[in-house]
């Protein structure tokens, strides 16, 4: 096994395997007492070839145990040049899996599904493609959705249109085995436009909650480009009805995709994305997946994400707790924390609403991260973060409406090694990559760049490697 150790971008509390390529999550499914996390996986490099399903399963969302690859491609089969995205469910005393088989030769990826043993492993494919062909009129055609819908079974399958937009496609089954095509989701499209969907949508997933609201999550994808960036529509299920309001982003920042749900048995809904590497020829290994978040809808119906509740299991030692009452332009600096660390932010401000924070990831301060919050808006800046000049740089916002005179914008930031996320108190997101040269840990700094006082609360924990350590 590669080690992994030393390099100070490897994630600690981030769930990847020690080498080689990783990209969605994927058959997302809590089975016989277990929470079962697939993913995209080429078990020979750090590079999109040769696609498996490597797997993982934990009882509490913090240990994870390594499986044997749960599906590998069969030479000369519907699947010879990859299992590509799909999802899982448990039923009967077995997980069945429905995934993309990809060929080289064939332009869209047909429904395939695998059966699991009872204990959730040894897979044994089933020998017919589930779904053949796609419908008429599909230009793009993977990543299979299934869930239990009444006393049958519904599926969505991403898609692009011949006339250039994203869809989901929407199927029914009785038994898992026979389906019919019912026709695509009816969403709505942004009315000013700026929202954009995609030439495709990449790994469609359904959340329904108890009240009759819903949530349709989308990967937005280009011909040209690939993969771009997540979208959500909110709305409503009613008898296995869906209308969809406009578009809204997913997650704010530019190293987020294919995010993929899984149904809690208390209920809740959780949810993982792919968060790839922004910088080239990355070494032994590539891809990140997120932390597992609840995914909720707010009163007004947007989508809100926090950190899995369980995730305060990972936190160490006595936490850092301050509260800085800065006059106007003060600066502030804070103690060395740890690479993996766990952050929360209470910003009060006066009338003026202007703060920064500047996370320093070398002595000198070169390489650093600067978050700042002016009315409204959170901006991150990547652009001093890495001396690597390969790593992606760039400036990324998010709206933030606490951040307001005389009101308290919170916080909370997940920082390992290599990966930010970003949570507002509101629900919103944003992910991003960085690059920095060391593996000391992070100095703090707050800058109040307010002409009035603004007061910070900052309480830190060092995050530590689960038991079980993957590395
Ligand atoms: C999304 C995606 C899926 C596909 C898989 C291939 O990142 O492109 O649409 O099934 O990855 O690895």
């Amino acid at each position: 096994m590669v080690t992994t150790v030393q390099d100070p971008h490897f994630p600690q509390v981030h769930l990847r395997p020690p080498a080689n390529w990783i990209n969605d999550p994927n058959g997302l499914v809590f089975h016989d007492g277990y929470y079962h996390l697939f993913y995209q996986h080429n078990p020979a490099g750090p590079l999109h070839r040769h696609i498996h399903w490597g797997h993982f399963r934990s009882r509490d969302l913090l240990h994870w145990e390594p499986l044997p690859i749960a599906l590998a491609p069969t030479p000369e089969g519907e699947d010879a040049h990859g299992c590509f995205s799909g999802s899982a469910v448990s039923h009967d005393g077995r997980i069945t899996a429905f995934y993309s088989a990809y060929r080289e030769d064939r332009w869209y990826q047909p429904v395939a599904a695998a059966d699991s043993g009872p204990e959730g492993t040894d897979f044994t494919k089933r020998p017919d493609l589930v779904v053949p062909r796609p419908p008429h009129g599909v230009t793009t055609y993977r990543d299979p959705y299934v869930w239990r819908h009444t006393h049958g079974w519904r599926m969505l399958v991403g898609a692009g249109l011949r006339d250039g937009q994203g869809a989901a496609l929407l199927y029914e089954s009785d038994d898992l085995t026979t389906w019919r095509y019912l026709g695509p989701l009816p969403a709505a499209d942004d009315p000013s436009g700026r929202q954009h969907t995609g030439e495709a949508w990449e790994c469609p997933q359904l959340a329904t909650f108890d009240d009759g609201r819903a949530l349709l999550i989308a990967s937005a994808w280009y011909q040209r480009t690939g993969p771009s960036h997540v979208v959500s529509w909110s709305g409503t299920s009613d008898q296995g009805q869906y209308h969809f309001g406009p578009p809204t982003r997913f997650d704010h920042g530019p190293d987020f995709y294919a995010p993929a749900l899984l149904r809690a048995p208390d209920g809740r809904w959780l949810l993982w994305g792919w968060s790839w590497e922004a910088r080239g020829g990355t070494g032994t290994w590539a891809g990140v997946l997120t932390v597992p978040r609840e995914v909720t809808l707010t009163p007004d119906g947007r989508p809100r994400q926090v950190p899995a509740r369980e995730l305060e299991g990972l936190r160490t030692g006595q936490p850092l707790r301050t509260e800085i009452r800065a006059l106007p332009r003060e600066v502030n600096e804070l103690d060395r924390l740890a690479g993996a660390a766990d952050i929360r932010l209470r910003v009060s401000f006066g009338e003026d609403v202007a703060w920064g924070l500047r996370i320093n990831s070398s002595d000198d301060g070169e390489e650093h991260l600067d978050l700042r919050l002016s009315e409204g808006t959170l901006t991150i800046d990547r652009g001093r973060a890495s001396a690597d000049p390969q790593a992606h740089v760039g400036r990324y916002t998010m709206p933030m409406p606490q951040a307001a005179p005389g009101r308290t914008a919170e916080l909370r930031l997940l920082l390992d090694h290599s990966i930010l996320e970003i949570f507002s108190h509101s629900g919103e997101t944003l992910t991003l990559r960085y690059y920095p040269s060391s593996a000391q840990g992070w100095r703090l700094v707050t800058h109040n760049r307010a002409t009035t006082r603004t007061t910070t609360e900052v309480e830190v924990h060092t995050l530590r490697t689960p038991d079980g350590d993957r590395k």
